[in-house]
């Protein structure tokens, strides 16, 4: 009921709703309403209450709520479902168990602080509350599993093109799918899949972005590494905002996939990550290995020229621009 009552409150932003009137739209009773009032502003709603006028909403927190969430997205469908947590272990796994119970394609997962967020390879994600965003969005691409690598490529495009519509910077995207800004890591991606031999169940698309974070408040072990938009941009972002232009951007690539296939999406990832040429250091399963990077492949994997001439293919890792 409280997204019905903040939907009331803001239809006329200026003026006052009685909170008879109120009862009345949502055929409730006054104490009711009331009471909601009294939980609204226990989520940090300030509501100003007059014994004449009725309530008017002052001001929201920046909370990513469905109620608040909702008044500024522009999707058609993604995001329309929002499973929100002030704080989860991690949002991919909850979206995964929210999958495997039939959760449809486009319902997402967002928690304002993760106790577990996880990285890549089997890292950690820094997760503290109410500062970034720690998204998961839960997809059922009706493709066969060996494609699944490009729905990551499309997902970092996605997540590129939202940092940079929202910035006005222009972001690098690094192989496989981190996103940096100025060089400092802004996002991360996670996605994990659930198939069976000729089909996929569901992709969970696991997204972690940077927002509103200062410089001091990363752990110094990943200061010199992360950074945020707020860092990049010199001023805090609104993360209702970001999100919606996130979710559009997703829907949009998403859509693009399907319909003119991965070559598309291959082209947009080079474009962003312009690494074809560049001199690079690959960590892979404990080994270092240098060369030029030449491309990635439909399998997302890096394609690699050695200083002896050979290619090498590598699937997993880390990599480090090298200078020369
Ligand atoms: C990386 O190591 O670069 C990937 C980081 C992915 C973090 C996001 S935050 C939302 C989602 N839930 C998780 O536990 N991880 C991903």
């Amino acid at each position: 009921m409280e997204e019905e009552i903040l939907q009331l409150l803001r239809e006329d932003p200026s003026g006052f709703i009685s909170g008879e009137e109120i009862g009345r739209r949502l055929k409730v009773s006054r104490t009711a309403v009331w009471k909601r009032m009294t939980h609204l502003r226990s989520l940090g709603y300030e509501v100003e209450a007059s014994t004449r006028s009725g309530y008017r909403l002052i001001q929201s927190p920046d909370l990513l709520t469905p109620a608040e969430v909702k008044p500024f997205l522009k999707t058609k469908w993604m995001g329309k479902k929002i499973h929100y947590f002030p704080s989860l272990d991690s949002t991919n796994s909850k979206a995964y168990e929210l999958a495997t119970r039939g959760a449809e394609e486009g319902e997402v997962v967002i928690a304002e602080s993760q106790e577990k967020g996880r990285g890549r390879l089997g890292r950690n994600w820094f997760s503290p509350p109410s500062l970034n965003l720690y998204l998961s969005v839960i997809l059922r691409p009706k493709i066969p599993p060996h494609q699944a690598p490009l729905i990551t490529l499309m997902a970092a495009v996605a997540t590129a093109g939202a940092i940079e519509k929202c910035s006005g910077l222009r972001p690098l995207i690094k192989w496989p799918n981190d996103i940096l800004l100025r060089g400092g890591k802004v996002a991360g991606l996670l996605n994990e899949i659930q198939s069976e031999t000729d089909r996929i169940h569901f992709v969970i698309l696991g997204i972690g972005v940077n927002l509103n974070l200062d410089e001091k408040a990363f752990p110094k072990e990943i200061r010199s590494v992360a950074t945020s938009m707020k860092q990049e941009m010199g001023q805090a972002i609104s993360r209702k905002e970001f999100l919606s232009s996130l979710l559009q951007q997703l829907e949009e690539w998403y859509a693009i996939y399907l319909k003119e296939g991965g070559d598309v999406i291959l082209n947009a990832w080079r474009e962003q990550a312009r690494i074809k040429g560049k001199p690079v250091k690959v960590t892979s399963f404990g080994e270092t290995i240098s060369g030029i990077a030449v491309d990635i492949d439909s399998d997302g994997a890096l394609i690699l020229r050695m200083e002896n001439g050979k290619r090498k293919r590598v699937v997993a890792g880390d990599v480090e621009y090298s200078r020369r």
